[in-house]
């Protein structure tokens, strides 16, 4: 019987299976490795767990355990067909790098991190549409200090072009805009500070890019809000007139 077809990435070799898979996605996870690596330089050679809510195939948590020096990765999926690939591919880890598989949702998952107190340095969410109803647990399984990395593909809503979806989702609505990526990663953030300050934590902005299909945003989780944290939300401006982003003649 002929090998199943092999993907590399990085120092990752992966079979990718018959579900989602996108190879153009990589800096994605590249920027996943570097946020790892990052914690894993800072942290006084404390432990990096990671949690892959919405694993996929595995590459990303095989790459934050051969690449991004995780101490810990659990990788989870909903989709019960994804197990044995998940297996297959996990067994690449180095054997110092602690495991745990799971199937099931990322809501039933982080409920069950938060009821028996499980935290990781960092949360990987890499989701179809608009995860906002699973933010507040996933800021709950971060450690202070440690990195919250949330992807969402609802551009429509978030882009000006489904104002009422955005206002159930992001608590408000942005018109379309040349700017229209920006404004949709500034929604994004707004909707994990407003959720981080519920908790009385604070977020420190570290990453946000969009290719204009994933919308993607890394933060790092604070005990405490900074003084004045609320001033630095804040959308962009566009006058019709003069083009300007923020018009003080018009
Ligand atoms: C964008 S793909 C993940 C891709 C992967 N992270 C990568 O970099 O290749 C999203 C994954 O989430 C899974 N999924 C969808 N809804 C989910 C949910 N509510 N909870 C957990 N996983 C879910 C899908 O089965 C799919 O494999």
């Amino acid at each position: 019987m002929s090998e199943p077809p092999h993907y590399c990435e990085g120092a990752a070799l992966v079979e990718t299976g018959d579900g989602f898979f996108r190879p153009v996605s990589r800096p994605a996870r590249d920027f996943g490795v570097l946020l790892a690596r990052t914690l894993a330089a800072g942290g006084a050679e404390g432990p990096v767990r990671v949690l892959d809510g919405m694993a996929g195939c595995g590459i990303r948590a095989l790459r934050y355990g051969l690449e991004g020096a995780a101490t810990a990765v659990w990788a989870n999926d909903a989709d019960p067909n994804r197990l044995p690939l998940l297996e297959r591919n996990l067994a690449r880890l180095p054997q110092a790098v602690e495991r745990q598989l799971s199937v099931c949702t990322a809501l039933q998952l982080l409920a069950g991190c938060l009821v028996e107190g499980r935290r990781f340095e960092l949360v990987d969410l890499d989701a179809f549409g608009c995860p906002a109803d699973l933010v507040t647990l996933s800021l709950e399984a971060v450690a202070f200090g440690g990195v919250h990395y949330l992807a969402c593909t609802d551009g429509r809503s978030a882009t000006g072009h489904d104002r009422r979806a955005a206002v159930r989702r992001f608590g408000a609505a942005a018109r379309a805009h040349p700017a229209s990526w920006e404004i949709a990663l500034r929604l994004q953030l707004g909707l994990l500070a407003r959720a981080a300050w519920a908790m009385g934590r604070g977020l420190t902005p570290l990453l946000s890019f969009s290719e204009g299909r994933a919308f993607r945003t890394a933060v790092r989780l604070e005990r405490h809000p900074a003084s004045a944290e609320e001033g630095q939300l804040g959308l962009v401006a566009h006058c019709h007139g003069c083009g300007d982003r923020r018009c003080r003649a018009c």
